[in-house]
């Protein structure tokens, strides 16, 4: 393969740096394959939000006018931001560190280092907590379209009405009550068999478990998706006395710029549109999760980080844009039209268990489509759940000398506490609602900006340049440096601010108001503290087996 770089990384494929001594010792697990490696963090970043969630926010803002600001942050934003983890959590490998306070500590010679990267466990461990639960619906839909119990006619409140008796909408603590309903109608069973799977991958490893795992169910997720996607773009115009509901108009719906009788100009000036967009970018690509860092850090240090980021990124928005993009809300507009798309994507829930459920039931092979798009649910957000776990396994097994025997089973019983909780408190969605506005939004932003000002700011453009140009298959353009540097920090700080103004008042406020979301709250800043001391006895760990600070100080 043709090695890009600057003169002086060319020259290397260079071998370790000298000082790998001050740190750890060389890990044990590693990639099987270059191929592994992209398909996990391709995995990762294929999920519920490229199917459910990025076609509900295009549809919303007006379709096509929403591929502006989202393109625009996907390369402010998403590609150099990708870049930046990849490169951190290699660099942090090569010196024996898989967990992001480790990796940090590698980063940034300072004993507060580490403290930065707990965001990067409390991330992904609560996302996990409430993302296991919407995974459970995709099995638990699946399975009930496969044994046809999902036929539930064409009356919409029909539909609404299973939803919310298999989540447990109506009443706190009504998922749980299984006297008044059948085991097929709870949510259990579906949700244990994931925690199960979830767990056993973790079990067995980086490359016996995820790799492996997402080397076959990435493909079969795009057979999947291939499968939906021919049935609805050989749909037509089912109802022929509404001619204005062709499937090229349903497209038309999603990719025209001005759909609704406003102008581009009105539609680019919504704010709340850019916020979205760019939010959207951080939840598809999986960045500012901490996940990224984690799988790169077991890469060797020579090791190809440009293209391989590249295409996992381009993986995702293939996924994303051309096949997320082209299923569900056309699928949507054949049956409903304009106004019953707009409708069903005022939530993401609407759209995805209660309308595509109906729009299956009415096209011809329906109940077949409707189990194979729910099992390609299934997949995605199972290869985004297992990358939510790693992160903490590596923590409790580098930072606390624990086994992946006793890694797992505590994992386990932390992440079963927090589903259990969001389970419970399901009226509405409250609690699963909290934990993604605080930490599926805000967190992510938070630990992006860090991550962004720790990569182009205290690593610095020349050092960070050479990372990911070592060993790389493709030139990196220099000027992607720069934007790392100066662009995407100003971009997230703007972003960041405006969406707090906007929407932040409101979360607060309910803290206040609503009991449900001040445990939620309250759950998440016991989550933060437990790993916020489980960070401090690592650091205590390494500091005595590697003292690096009393050489470098801070
Ligand atoms: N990146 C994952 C998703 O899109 C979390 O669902």
């Amino acid at each position: 393969m043709k090695i890009y770089g600057t003169p002086a990384a060319r020259k290397t494929v260079r071998p370790l740096p000298s000082r790998q001594s001050d740190f750890l010792p060389a890990k044990k697990e590693a990639w099987g394959s270059r191929i592994g490696v992209i398909l996990a963090v391709t995995g990762s970043a294929v999920g519920l939000g490229n199917f459910l969630r990025f076609p509900g926010k295009a549809a919303q803002y007006g379709g096509g006018a929403f591929m502006l600001p989202y393109f625009i942050a996907l390369f402010l934003l998403g590609l150099p931001m990708a870049w930046a983890e990849w490169a951190m959590g290699r660099h942090g490998g090569a010196h024996g560190h898989n967990s992001l306070p480790g990796i940090f500590r590698v980063v940034w010679r300072s004993k507060l280092a580490p403290y930065f990267g707990v965001l990067g466990l409390l991330i992904p461990v609560a996302i996990y907590m409430y993302y296991i639960y919407i995974e459970a619906w995709c099995l638990g839909y699946a399975w009930k379209f496969a044994t046809g119990s999902m036929a539930l006619g064409a009356d919409p409140s029909r539909y609404a009405e299973f939803f919310a008796r298999y989540v447990g909408l109506s009443a706190h603590g009504s998922a749980f009550n299984l006297s008044s309903g059948s085991w097929s109608d709870s949510v259990l069973p579906a949700l244990a068999l994931c925690f199960l799977l979830n767990f056993a991958i973790i079990y067995r490893g980086l490359g016996k478990g995820i790799e492996l795992f997402c080397k076959w169910a990435m493909p079969a997720l795009v057979v999947c998706a291939l499968i939906v996607l021919v049935r609805v773009l050989t749909l037509g115009t089912p109802d022929a006395t509404k001619p204005e509901q062709s499937l090229s108009n349903g497209l038309g719906f999603m990719w025209n710029l001005g759909w609704g009788g406003q102008t581009v100009w009105q539609a680019l000036a919504n704010s709340q549109m850019w916020l979205e967009a760019a939010g959207q970018i951080f939840f598809t690509l999986s960045v500012g999760f901490g996940i990224i860092s984690c799988y790169a850090s077991y890469l060797k240090p020579n090791d190809d980080i440009a293209l391989s980021s590249l295409t996992a990124c381009a993986g995702n928005e293939f996924c994303e844009v051309a096949l997320g993009g082209l299923i569900t809300v056309p699928a949507a507009f054949v049956f409903l039209g304009a106004a019953g798309v707009v409708a069903a994507t005022r939530s993401t829930f609407n759209l995805g268990f209660m309308t595509l459920p109906m729009i299956f039931n009415a096209m011809p092979l329906g109940q077949f489509v409707g189990a194979v798009f729910f099992f390609l649910l299934f997949l995605a957000a199972l290869t985004s759940s297992i990358s939510m776990l790693q992160p903490a396994i590596a923590l409790l097994e580098e930072g606390l000398g624990l086994g992946r025997r006793a890694s797992v089973a505590l994992l386990g019983f932390i992440t079963a506490v927090g589903t259990a909780f969001i389970v419970y408190f399901s009226k509405g969605a409250v609690a699963l609602d909290t934990f993604d506005f605080w930490i599926g939004s805000v967190c992510i932003y938070v630990l992006a900006t860090i991550q962004v000002i720790l990569f182009g700011w205290v690593m610095g453009m020349e050092r960070g340049f050479e990372e990911i140009q070592r060993g790389a298959g493709i030139h990196v353009p220099k000027l992607f440096m720069y934007i790392i540097k100066y662009v995407s920090p100003a971009y997230l700080l703007i972003v960041f601010g405006l969406w707090l103004f906007q929407t932040a008042g409101q979360y607060v406020r309910k803290i206040g108001s609503d009991p449900v979301v001040a445990g939620s709250v309250g759950f998440l800043v016991l989550l933060f503290v437990f790993f916020l001391m489980l960070t401090a006895q690592a650091v205590r760990r390494w500091q005595k087996m590697h003292p690096f600070h009393k050489e470098a100080g801070p």
